[in-house]
């Protein structure tokens, strides 16, 4: 049995003694911790926890000891929403942004989407693999100990197949908790434009059958916006994939609100993600349902698009979660840090609302949360140590730094 005590702890942050399952509205703005902690870990969870005052060690056997003197201690971030496996970076529309063209401008001629689709047709598994890889130890040093990755570039069987089988083996070799998101419905590839339906046909009737056999997915996606699928057929991929157990997270009013929220509620997703343009009447509705409203500031800041409400949307009674959306074309990056930084400045977010919606709202997000999101005993030992910092709201503030010196999953010291 592995046991490591972490004492000295300047303020063990997100504690739970009955376990949430999110947190909503006026809650948001508190944070729970202990000042001047311990934390026990065995194997892989946590075991107890503490003030330093009522420590108590008996059994020194075997005890692997952590001095954190003038640090924090944090639960590992959930990263709920990203399409970390991708073939290729694509700065050159990044440039084309730089001279004028806007996202929608350069997906309709065939950047974006299909770009990355065109790309990963000639890219192997084994590339993929290494790929996302790399990026999973990126992410795993910036605090991220739970990550949802989704499909969406192949848009072909082939191509979405290889994608889910890339993610996994990510699952079955890394030490992040991993989801796997199958978002065949992405784009409407070129060769389809005249036919949409039958490639919603494709996603319905080839897809779904190989990754229900396969076990590849255990969330279904579809990007309901303006000139890719509409609430009608988003409906019917989401029946497809809810009929072999998938749930649906879906991609919504990033660009318009054409009814995609209603179309998440109606089919009970677990979150509704983007929320960049949102309607009175679908605030109203999401207060109706138990989806988790999914806010993307990197993705805001990167194509520089209007940033969700989230003020409006927590002062109304609804929880928030935040997540990355690292993906090659509108959020090159998959830092939670920043990701709270930006949901401080733009979103006017205090410093706890956001460790809330990165932490336990975000687990719930990707239905992690009995066991991930927060410190608490049974749960998952996923956390990281900072360097000495001042305060919680240290993290935020020192936008683009690394607060992070020590990460531990499943109980392991990963450095
Ligand atoms: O969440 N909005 C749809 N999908 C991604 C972007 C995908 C891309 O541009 O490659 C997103 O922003
Ligand atoms: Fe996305």
């Amino acid at each position: 049995m592995s046991r490591i005590l972490i004492k000295n702890i300047k303020e063990l942050v997100q504690v739970e003694t009955e376990i949430k399952k999110k947190v909503v509205g006026e809650d948001m703005k508190t944070l729970p911790s202990i000042k001047d902690a311990w934390l026990a870990i065995e194997d892989d969870l946590i075991v107890d926890f503490g003030k330093m005052d009522d420590l108590e060690i008996t059994d020194w056997v075997g005890l692997e000891i952590l001095d954190a003197d003038g640090k924090m201690v944090f639960p590992s971030f959930c990263d709920s929403h990203t399409h970390l496996v991708y073939a290729a970076s694509r700065e050159e529309e990044f440039v084309d942004r730089i001279n004028g063209l806007t996202y929608e401008e350069i997906a309709k001629k065939g950047g974006g989407i299909l770009n990355s689709a065109k790309k990963l047709q000639n890219t192997s598994e084994e590339d993929l693999f290494n790929d996302a890889w790399k990026r999973l130890e990126e992410i795993r040093k910036t605090g991220t100990g739970a990550v949802e990755i989704k499909s969406g570039y192949g848009l072909s069987v082939e191509g979405e197949l290889k994608m889910l089988r890339v993610i996994k083996r990510l699952k079955a070799e890394s030490d992040l908790t991993i989801k796997a998101n199958f978002l065949g419905a992405h784009a409407i590839p070129t060769d389809y434009k005249e036919k949409r339906s039958e490639y919603i046909d494709l996603i319905i009737n080839k897809m779904i059958p190989v990754i229900e056999s396969e076990g590849l997915a255990d969330y279904i996606d579809v990007f309901c916006e303006t000139n890719y699928y509409t609430p009608e057929e988003t409906d019917r991929v989401l029946q497809a994939g809810i009929a072999i157990g998938l749930t649906p997270k879906i991609h919504v009013n990033q660009f318009t609100s054409i009814g995609g929220i209603q179309a998440g509620i109606k089919n009970n997703a677990l979150s509704v993600d983007h929320l960049e343009v949102m309607e009175e009447q679908d605030i109203q509705d999401l207060i109706q349902s138990d989806v988790m409203p999914t806010l993307l500031p990197s993705c805001s800041f990167f194509l520089t698009i209007p940033y969700a409400p989230a003020r409006r949307l927590i002062d109304s009674g609804l929880p928030v979660c935040l997540a990355t959306d690292f993906n090659p074309g509108s959020t090159p990056s998959g830092n939670m840090p920043f990701v709270l930084s930006l949901a401080c400045i733009n979103y006017k977010m205090t410093p706890e609302e956001a460790v809330n919606a990165s932490t336990i709202n975000a687990a719930y997000a990707m239905g992690l949360n009995e066991t991930h999101g927060s410190i608490a005993v049974g749960k998952k030992a996923n956390i990281f140590i900072t360097k000495e910092i001042s305060s919680v709201a240290f993290i935020p503030y020192s936008f683009g730094s690394n607060n992070i010196e020590t990460v531990i999953l499943n109980g392991k010291v990963e450095g």
